[in-house]
């Protein structure tokens, strides 16, 4: 079986597709684009993609859609015939389970997808009390579209007074980070528990 690997080696033609590039996962697309990633992003909204794509020196290609309307996976396929994607990170909480398979499946394989999954994933329930410790092996096994593909589970952040949810920034990072990491694994971003704690 191939091994999984990183989307960002070293001088390989690395195609990352974002999803929430122009939202919660811009810093991630500035991050990726300076490092020379190509990104192909997605969103519904021309302008500020034209914007990105300009503010990148064209490193970001614009793939302006509502990634409900039906044929996504064949607009992904055309988009990524010649250079194949080589890893991806979905920010889309509001996708349905279909929309999120079809962004899936537009990757290959062995390459590394990044889910972000919102802390509502980790709310206590009858199985997954409240209580100190929460991972992401406590989700439902239909959480992972696919068997390869690395969850990351927002949270909220201490603080030195009241609990607050990350900013863009930390969550692109630790996006990358997951991404990046040679092997597959999930992450939880700051805190899920004490499930009382989170900020309102
Ligand atoms: N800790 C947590 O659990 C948690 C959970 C949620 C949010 N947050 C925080 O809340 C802030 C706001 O988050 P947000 O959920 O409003 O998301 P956002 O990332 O600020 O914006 C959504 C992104 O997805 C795109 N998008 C949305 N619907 C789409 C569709 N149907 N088709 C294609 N693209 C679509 C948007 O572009 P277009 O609108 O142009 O399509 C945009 O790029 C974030 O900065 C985050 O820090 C934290």
């Amino acid at each position: 079986m191939p091994k999984p690997h990183s989307a960002s080696r070293r001088g390989e033609d690395t195609h990352l597709l974002v999803v929430g590039a122009t939202g919660t996962l811009l810093p991630a697309v500035h991050a990726a684009t300076s490092r020379g990633d190509l990104v192909t992003a997605v969103t519904r909204s021309p302008i500020a993609l034209r914007d990105l794509a300009h503010r990148t020196r064209g490193r970001v290609r614009p793939f302006v859609r509502d990634y409900e309307d039906p044929g996504l996976g064949a607009a992904l396929a055309e988009a990524s015939r010649a250079r194949p994607f080589t890893g991806a990170l979905l920010y889309c909480p509001l996708a349905s389970p279909l929309t999120v398979q079809a962004l899936v499946d537009a990757v290959p394989r062995n390459r590394p997808v990044v889910l972000l999954l919102t802390s509502a994933h980790a709310a206590p329930t009858a199985e997954t009390e409240e209580g100190p410790a929460w991972s992401p092996a406590r989700l439902p096994r239909d959480s992972r579209p696919s068997p390869g593909c690395r969850l990351l589970v927002l949270g909220w952040a201490r603080g030195a007074g009241a609990a607050r949810w990350h900013t863009a920034d930390e969550i692109s990072a630790a996006a990358l980070a997951v991404l990046d990491a040679a092997a597959p694994r999930d992450a939880v971003l700051g805190e899920v528990r004490p499930w009382a704690a989170r900020p309102r």
